[in-house]
């Protein structure tokens, strides 16, 4: 894993979904100052999940604004014909999902190739099983602690057991990423289960001051883990 796509841990991910679309370069600048190293951008295509955020072309502009790293969350169908774009948009990390991508080697392989961190995503009645046969073959795992598809929802303990068994399976070779219902009350028991990003939408945006809201996240995941060095 090269070091220029990885931030040290833990990783606080802004969630750009419930940011303010009208003056997005503002928000990028604001989660700069605040000291965000990521940013994690949830694109969905009303197939996939029943809603609809933006793309690569959005994601493109946004990438001659910013050198944080971006975190593509890929919330869509057929993957495979689209990833292309996210690649070419400058995307560092890219995550399908495997509902979307049932046999998603080929794919993950070509994310590879493009010098990103390839990553599978599980929604909540994913077995962990499902992608066992996966290991040594992503970089990522973003487990989903809420139905995919829009922010604010209430975080499901079932992700923890989940992100305790993907670290056993897969070690420490992979990223695992949590996304949903994030925030100081949840980060204390996901964080001691192994998980190394932490997506927050909602904690981040509906809080006056990015800063504090990253800064309280990061300390109370480092306070929890075992792992970060
Ligand atoms: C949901 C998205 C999340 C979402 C998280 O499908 O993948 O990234 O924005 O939002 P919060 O943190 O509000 O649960
Ligand atoms: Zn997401």
């Amino acid at each position: 894993m090269s070091k220029q796509l990885l931030p040290s841990k833990p990783i606080i991910a802004p969630s750009m979904l419930k940011c303010d679309f009208g003056d997005l370069e503002q928000e990028i600048q604001n989660l700069e100052s605040a000291g965000a190293k990521t940013l994690h951008l949830d694109v969905m295509d009303g197939h996939f999940v029943p809603n609809l955020s933006y793309g690569a072309l959005v994601i493109e502009k946004l990438r001659e604004r910013t050198e944080l790293i971006f975190d593509a969350h890929l919330m869509i169908s057929n993957p495979e014909k689209y990833v292309d774009s996210y690649i070419k948009a400058g995307c560092e990390w890219i995550t399908v999902h495997i509902e979307a991508v049932p046999e998603p080697e080929e794919l993950l392989q070509k994310i590879r190739n493009a010098g990103c961190l390839a990553g599978i995503a599980i929604n909540p009645g994913t077995q962990v099983s499902e992608i066992e046969l996966l290991k040594g073959k992503v970089d990522l795992v973003l487990v989903m602690s809420v139905e995919p598809g829009f922010g604010g929802q209430k975080f499901q303990p079932i992700a923890i057991s989940k992100v305790e068994e993907v670290r056993q399976h897969f070690g420490d070779d992979v990223l695992i990423s949590i996304d949903g219902g994030i925030g100081p009350q949840t980060i204390p028991e996901v964080a001691k289960a192994g998980v190394d990003v932490f997506v927050a939408g909602s904690t981040i945006f509906e809080t006056a001051c990015y800063e504090t809201a990253i800064r309280e996240m990061s300390e109370i995941a480092r306070t929890h883990s075992l792992s970060y060095n």
